[in-house]
């Protein structure tokens, strides 16, 4: 059996929490010769906090055989110490008539804070995952509170999103989700997103082929995709939480495990590719291997694809505007 690993769950209490942290001690997440150790965080508030004490007590009485400890925690200083993953979950949802501008400064605050906890106390190799909405942001905004880390060592999520285009595609297509293969999606976790199946495959053939109908792609699948998480609010008067909790463990377990040479979708910090500025978060396809993501490289971008991912880039950097005076 391998030594533990840490992984620190911030918002452990909640929907999405509660969705995930059952998984990650069943050994979906890392491995099932993988013990780990559950850092959980929430806000100091009594009844988070009582609410994480269920959460605890249901884990143990779980009895893990992998899970090798579980730690609850009201400040990120002590929920991050040496932690080897951060999946942050938790994050203010946007109220009634709050603005956009007034969410991101109030997620921004939490993402500083976290940045520089992970900064200062986090394994230097850790892998942080970003899940509080907006997500893309709060990444970016974690990644440059946390100076003496790795940059790299900070993503976004935008798996659900590429699982939600990968089940459109089976639908439309009547193929098995697991024989899509080169999907992606560009951009920011929201409706610019753009969701890319050009160069997908199922079983060598190409999508695109078989599909054959650009306003299928323009009016109903890109729309369907991008406002997803809507629809499901709408539904169940509730935010997505299994399948972002599932979301999250494909995005960890690729990351930590590699993925043979599939494309997956991260949001991850830009180096330059296709245009990118660097240092954006944004969603690109990747491979995994050695715990490392590599952009895949050479892809054409067409006029309608440059539009779409030009679109959600605005999005990302009017948002990265909208956080510069958080950051000095
Ligand atoms: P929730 O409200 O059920 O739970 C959030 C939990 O986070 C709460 O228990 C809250 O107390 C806690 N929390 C808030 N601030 C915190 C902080 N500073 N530190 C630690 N804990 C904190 O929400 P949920 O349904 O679990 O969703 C969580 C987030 O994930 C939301 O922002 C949601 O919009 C987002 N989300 C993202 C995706 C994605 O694809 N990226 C998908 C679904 C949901
Ligand atoms: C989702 O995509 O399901 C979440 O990000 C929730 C939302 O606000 O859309």
């Amino acid at each position: 059996m391998k030594a533990p690993v840490r992984v620190a769950v911030t918002g452990a209490a909640g929907q999405i929490g509660y969705a995930l942290l059952f998984r990650i001690a069943s050994g979906e997440m890392l491995g099932k010769d993988q013990p780990v150790i559950l850092q959980l965080l929430e806000i100091p508030d009594e009844r988070a906090q009582n609410a994480l004490k269920g959460v605890i007590m249901e884990l143990e009485d779980c009895a893990f055989p992998l899970l090798a400890g579980i730690e609850a925690h009201s400040d990120p200083m002590t929920a991050f110490k040496d932690t080897d993953y951060a999946l942050l979950v938790g994050s203010r949802p946007r109220g009634p008539g709050m603005e956009r501008a007034e969410l991101l400064s109030i997620n921004g605050a939490i993402f500083i804070g976290q940045g520089k906890a992970l900064n200062a106390v986090a394994s230097r190799d850790v892998k942080v995952l970003v899940v509080g909405n907006p997500a893309n942001t709060n990444a970016y905004i974690a990644m440059k509170s946390a100076p003496d880390l790795n940059p790299n060592n900070f993503t976004a999520m935008l798996r659900l999103d590429h699982n939600r285009a990968a089940s459109q595609i089976a639908a439309k297509t009547g193929k098995a989700v697991a024989d899509i293969e080169k999907l992606t999606v560009w951009g920011n976790h929201s409706p610019s997103m753009y969701a890319d199946y050009r160069f997908a495959t199922i079983n060598g053939e190409s999508v695109k082929s078989m599909i054959n109908d650009e306003a299928w792609n323009r009016d109903v699948f890109l729309p369907t995709v991008g406002k997803r998480g809507a629809a499901i609010i709408a539904a169940r008067g509730l935010s997505s939480a299994a399948s972002a909790a599932n979301a999250a463990i494909d995005h960890m377990r690729d990351w930590a495990l590699g993925t043979n040479g599939k494309w997956v979708t991260m949001g991850i910090p830009s180096d330059g590719s296709y245009g990118i500025p660097k240092d954006v978060m944004f969603g690109f396809p990747v491979t995994c291997e050695n715990g490392e993501y590599k952009i895949v490289q050479g892809l054409e971008i067409d006029e309608f694809s440059r539009e779409r991912i030009n679109f959600t880039l605005a999005e990302l950097e009017e948002e990265r505007a909208g956080v510069a005076h958080l950051l000095g």
